[in-house]
């Protein structure tokens, strides 16, 4: 998508919750300049967020990634132990806590408190309903989503999630901040699963159903995938770096709300009954050493 908007990154940025994917995305902030104010709920998780992004940061730096030394660019990144002490003057609040519905909305209502009224208010979230956290808020126009890919720094895109009251203003900004970064957005109408969960894990189910009926090897249907149809990974090896236990909570959701489709197979139910949850676990579709 083409814009106009502006193509930096906001001077401050807040972020609720340091976990993988908040300390990714403070780390990309504060690498494109921005001051960034990471919200952690106690001090050793706010310890935890900290080396977390200079982590990171010093793997870009490794990498060449990095215009400033990593010193400098960790000096921009403070961390609070309360959403009331968020900077009223940022431009953008990402929240990153977990996946509860409830618990985003709470910390999204808290963020509109603390913040004033010109902020963006973004969720992060990879499967909640943009239209329902909105419900939270009494500014809606000034809010929607913003999901970023794990790991942050290194991934390409942002998926910019627009609800029906998201105004185009707030969208317009999004975009010039996912360019600051480096990134590309795709912007997507609030639905199930978005574009990206929708589509890939559509592609997972049916290839787990391709093994259950024994049509092929899992071997083989990712080499269809990625030799045929130059994927960079294939839907099975996918699915076992994602967690097969995350898919399947993905996949009874999008069946939920949209159909029968996205029906889990037996084999993906019975493997995470099993324990086989894919690398993590050392077994999924493939063995992991
Ligand atoms: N992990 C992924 O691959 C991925 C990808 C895209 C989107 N997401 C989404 O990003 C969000 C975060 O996922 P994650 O993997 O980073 O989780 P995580 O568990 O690694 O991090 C969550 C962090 O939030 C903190 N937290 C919890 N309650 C808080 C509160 N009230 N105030 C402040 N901090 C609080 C926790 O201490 C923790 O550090 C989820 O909505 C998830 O669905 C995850």
């Amino acid at each position: 998508m083409t814009s106009t908007s502006e193509a930096s990154a906001p001077e401050v940025v807040g972020v609720i919750g340091g976990g993988r994917m908040g300390a990714g995305i403070a780390q990309s902030f504060a690498a494109a300049g921005a001051s960034v104010t990471v919200v952690e709920s106690d001090e050793r998780a706010a310890t935890a967020a900290v080396e977390r992004v200079a982590t990171g940061l010093r793997r870009a730096a490794e990498r060449g990634k990095l215009a400033e030394p990593v010193e400098e660019v960790l000096g921009r990144v403070a961390t609070v132990a309360s959403i009331g002490a968020l900077p009223s003057a940022a431009g953008l609040v990402v929240e990153a806590v977990p996946e509860d519905a409830r618990l985003k909305a709470e910390v999204l209502a808290a963020a509109e408190r603390a913040v004033g009224a010109g902020t963006v208010l973004a969720t992060n979230t990879s499967s909640l309903p943009v239209t329902e956290l909105a419900a939270a808020l009494d500014r809606p126009g000034r809010f929607l989503g913003m999901h970023f890919f794990n790991p942050v720094p290194a991934s390409a895109l942002v998926e910019i999630v627009v609800g029906p009251a998201t105004e185009e203003a707030t969208v317009e900004r999004a975009l010039g901040w996912t360019r600051a970064l480096g990134k590309k957005d795709v912007v997507v109408k609030d639905s199930p699963g978005f574009a990206s969960s929708r589509l890939g894990v559509a592609l997972g189910l049916e290839a787990i159903r391709m093994v259950e009926e024994g049509v092929a090897a899992p071997e083989a249907i990712d080499d269809a995938m990625t030799l045929g149809y130059r994927h960079p990974m294939g839907p099975l090896r996918l699915t076992d770096l994602v967690g097969l236990d995350v898919r399947l909570a993905i996949a009874e959701h999008l069946h939920t709300t949209l159909g029968d489709r996205f029906a889990p197979p037996e084999l993906l139910r019975a493997k995470v009954a099993r324990g086989e949850l894919g690398r993590k676990a050392g077994q999924g579709f493939y063995r992991w050493e």
